[in-house]
């Protein structure tokens, strides 16, 4: 069987890694009618194979309940492929991309679906040199179905791998890993009875996001930032994830979800991990992934009995985004009248230990906020002393590290400088460093990078499973704090803001004073 291959980089003009192609791959798509396949993972793989990125030999399975056959999934995918990719696309390599895509339709919970997907593997893995090809089964169906697709295939007999690891057989999930800590531990006893952990590859597609992958390369490829990375310079650190939109057609999903398991479980504290985290012996996966488990561990508990002094939660009411009139979450399609589903929180963190003591961590994401950012900001403290009478240290604005993780790719560095001119005059100086000025075109989409990784066995971006355990036992107990929590005892009460506001007041009295929300 063909093993990856090596070819020289040509994304930046200075780049001192080598890109690896992946050796023969059969990718079948578990829920493959979904919005999913067709929104990110068809265009993805294609944007991976115009980059001559995707293994010689590779083609794609979609699976689902939708009676279609290969013809009619190609055009799927062809129109999929358009929808995302604005730009014109050559007819002839769309061509070959489709020929290599293929369709078969029945029940997930069918040992039959499973069969036929064996026959259909096989079939095709006859026409690549030496037979056979890696696989990878990608669930892209409601999580529930995870733990039966995997013993299905199993019992099919399309996981099993062989000793010398080149039949491999590897499965991403996507969250939700879990509604909490007992249903995540029961679904990884599901995917283990038949998985390996090498095998399975959990999804945040927020660590296939270039800007954060960026922040490991800035902090350990870099001498200038890591002495200051510590309780000694850093005032605080903010991380916010606002969302324009509201909860759009997913209401089904997102009622019985909200905000904490839908972003704080997995793209927050992945975020915080990788900004809080001590440096890895080695770009590994297990030894980045081992640093992540140490940070998250770290982090002081929320005190159940306040936890209105740390964690606020809000729910969106009517509101204008961008001058456009929009419903509040009570009235969106599909939202229980009743609901108290939260899509906003905020939250205080504490981290113990010897690099973060006494700096706090403020995490806020929302959803129907004024626009659609991700940053992180980490905010140095002020000067000790001035030099420059009058003005004392508090009259100094502090220097601000600001790393953009979208929709402006890059990051920023806020430091005082003298404004040009006889007096001694000084400004806020903005050094900005947009991705945009050195590469033309978009950034590559997050999950081009995932699969890519999947397919070349490379699970540093994948989240493991004792990093889930350790976010759940985290914010479990708040979930039930505010799921019990009667009106009257205020345990986290549910505040209304505003669509268009940057959430409720009340979670300013998170922020310690001196400082405040930033207005991204
Ligand atoms: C998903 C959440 O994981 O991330 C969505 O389920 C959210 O609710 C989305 O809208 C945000 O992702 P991005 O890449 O648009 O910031």
């Amino acid at each position: 069987m063909e093993t990856s291959a090596e070819k020289n980089c040509t994304n930046t003009n200075a780049c001192n890694l080598v890109e690896k192609v992946p050796g023969a791959c059969v990718l079948v798509i578990f829920g493959a009618s979904g919005d999913l396949t067709s929104r990110k993972l068809v265009p993805s793989l294609f944007r991976l194979f115009e980059k001559d990125l995707l293994p010689e030999n590779f083609s794609i399975v979609g699976c689902a309940r939708t009676q279609m056959g290969d013809e009619e999934f190609r055009k799927k995918a062809e129109l999929a492929i358009k929808d995302s990719i604005k730009a014109d696309i050559p007819r002839k390599i769309l061509e070959i991309f489709l020929q290599n895509v293929y369709y078969i339709s029945g029940p997930y919970d069918s040992i039959e679906t499973h069969k036929a997907l064996s026959t259909k593997i096989s079939s095709i893995e006859l026409k690549f040199p030496g037979g056979q090809a890696g696989r990878i089964f990608y669930l892209a169906t409601p999580s529930i179905l995870y733990g039966q697709i995997v013993e299905l295939l199993s019992e099919a007999g399309l996981v099993k791998e062989d000793d010398e690891g080149f039949r491999w057989r590897r499965v991403i999930i996507e969250k939700p890993f879990g509604r909490d800590l007992s249903s995540a531990n029961e679904l990884e006893k599901q995917l283990k009875k038949h998985l390996k952990e090498k095998q399975i590859y959990r999804i945040d597609h927020y660590l296939g996001k270039d800007t954060v992958q960026n922040i490991l390369m800035l902090r350990f490829a870099n001498a200038i930032f890591e002495p200051l990375w510590n309780n000694k310079y850093v005032s605080h650190v903010q991380i916010t994830v606002a969302e324009s939109i509201g909860v759009e057609h997913r209401a089904g999903y997102y009622d019985q979800s909200g905000l904490l398991r839908d972003m704080f479980q997995n793209h927050m504290m992945e975020m915080l991990s990788l900004v809080a985290m001590e440096p890895p012996a080695s770009f590994d996966a297990n030894r980045v992934r081992d640093e992540k488990a140490k940070l998250l561990r770290s982090i002081h508990p929320f005190p159940i009995d306040n936890l209105g002094s740390c964690i606020v939660r809000g729910q969106y009411s009517r509101g204008k985004i961008t001058g456009e009139e929009v419903p509040a979450y009570l009235e969106e399609e599909g939202v229980r009248p009743d609901s108290k589903t939260e899509t906003f929180v905020a939250a205080r963190l504490a981290i113990n230990n010897w690099r973060w003591n006494g700096v706090p961590f403020y995490l806020r994401a929302g959803k129907r906020m004024p626009r659609r950012v991700s940053e992180i900001a980490i905010t140095f403290k002020k000067i000790p002393h001035s030099i420059f009478m009058p003005l004392l240290p508090e009259d100094l604005l502090q220097n601000v590290l600001l790393l953009n993780v979208q929709p402006e790719e890059g990051f920023s560095l806020h430091i005082q400088a003298k404004k040009p001119g006889p007096k001694l005059c000084m400004g806020n100086l903005v050094m900005d460093f947009l991705y945009k000025d050195i590469i033309k075109g978009e950034p590559p989409e997050a999950y081009e990078r995932l699969l890519l990784d999947c397919m070349l066995g490379d699970s540093t971006l994948f989240i493991r499973n004792d990093t889930i355990e350790i976010s759940w036992s985290l914010l479990t107990p708040v979930l039930e704090a505010w799921e019990t929590s009667k009106e009257q005892e205020k345990i986290g009460d549910l505040f209304k803001y505003e669509s268009g506001s940057w959430g409720p007041k009340e979670s300013s009295s998170l922020i310690h004073t001196g400082s405040e929300w930033r207005r991204p």
